[in-house]
């Protein structure tokens, strides 16, 4: 007999097809937004879920599925699953690291690029029919050469982003639970700094740091105030590291220079100070999303998830920390 799985929401479809031919597959929704009453309606006779990081699934959910063996999360974050309650329970949870890399720091570094350049508003400025020639001190933005990048947590997008620093003549200086070897900092050109001390002297400031309760907030009010007026804050990593509230007041104040952001405290509601302001790029939590990448990261979910169920071990297991 296949086993029963629930997939939260579409995949693409060749790895969908391929899921379906697996098990005995249920799709709860193609809507956006799948109820949580859905969810825990659906859930009660599944071995697996494939899901992804808009669900959140907690032990109410993993009480409603007792025959639940896999969740296979379609993201690197799993800060949208109760890790501890599932391992409480034997069951094992699989993210899918590594595809994503390249694409979220593309993106990061087109976010670095769009606020030190000004880009969106210069766009908005073009389609508003108010190019009437070049001038001297149109859109004056920052130049990269020679300035300083710090960035916070130094897994593998961050030594990603790291890399593609380089060329453009960025100084590297990162801040990370567990700083590394001296030998491999030399051999990635960068340095380790304490936060605070990262803070005071980045020129941008770029977020690469998982989501846990160490690090929610961790960009608060008070550190912002550390930051140099001319300074520039990217996060690509999720919402809840960064005071949402505290940063729209800083960049409508003149206080921070500019803000490129991927990901919300609450998303998908974005701060409403946030949208009238000219020195922030906002985009839809798009930092994986080539074809390629997300094509990856499908097939690994399900990978994962059928090796789960078959009781083999799956790829990309996270083990209790
Ligand atoms: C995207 O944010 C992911 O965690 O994969």
């Amino acid at each position: 007999m296949k086993p029963k799985v629930l997939l939260t929401h579409p995949l693409l479809p060749e790895a969908m097809d391929y899921l379906a031919s697996e098990v005995e597959l249920e799709l709860a929704t193609r809507e956006m937004i799948l109820p949580r009453s859905e969810l825990l309606e659906r859930i009660g006779d599944k071995q697996g879920l494939l899901c992804f990081l808009t669900d959140t699934i907690d032990r109410e959910v993993m009480d409603r599925a007792p025959e639940l063996k896999v969740i296979a999360n379609c993201a690197v974050g799993v800060n949208n699953i109760d890790l501890k309650e599932a391992w409480n329970r034997g069951l094992l949870v699989t993210n899918t690291p590594e595809v994503l890399t390249e694409a979220t720091a593309d993106l990061t570094l087109a976010l670095i690029l769009a606020t030190t350049r000004r880009l969106v508003a210069a766009d908005r400025f073009c389609r508003e029919g108010r190019f009437r020639g070049w001038q001297i001190d149109l859109f004056l933005g920052q130049e990269l050469s020679g300035r300083t990048l710090g960035i916070i947590g130094f897994g593998r997008i961050g030594r990603a982003v790291a890399r593609r620093a380089l060329a453009f003549n960025l100084k590297v200086i990162y801040h990370d639970p567990q700083p590394l070897q001296p030998a491999l900092e030399k051999e990635l050109q960068v340095e380790y700094r304490e936060l605070e001390e990262l803070l005071r002297q980045a020129d941008i400031v770029s977020i690469h740091a998982s989501l846990r309760p160490q690090s929610y907030h961790l960009i608060s009010r008070d550190r912002l105030e550390l930051m140099k007026r001319t300074a520039v804050l990217i996060n690509v990593a999720r919402g809840p590291i960064v005071e949402e509230k505290a940063l729209a007041e800083a960049l409508a104040s003149g206080r921070l220079w500019a803000a490129g952001l991927d990901v919300y405290e609450n998303e998908p509601e974005i701060t409403p100070e946030l949208m009238g302001l000219d020195n922030v790029v906002l985009l839809p939590h798009i930092g994986s999303a080539t074809y390629e990448t997300r094509k990856k990261m499908c097939f690994m979910a399900v990978k994962n998830l059928l090796q789960g169920l078959r009781g083999e071990p799956p790829d990309n297991l996270i083990e209790p920390f």
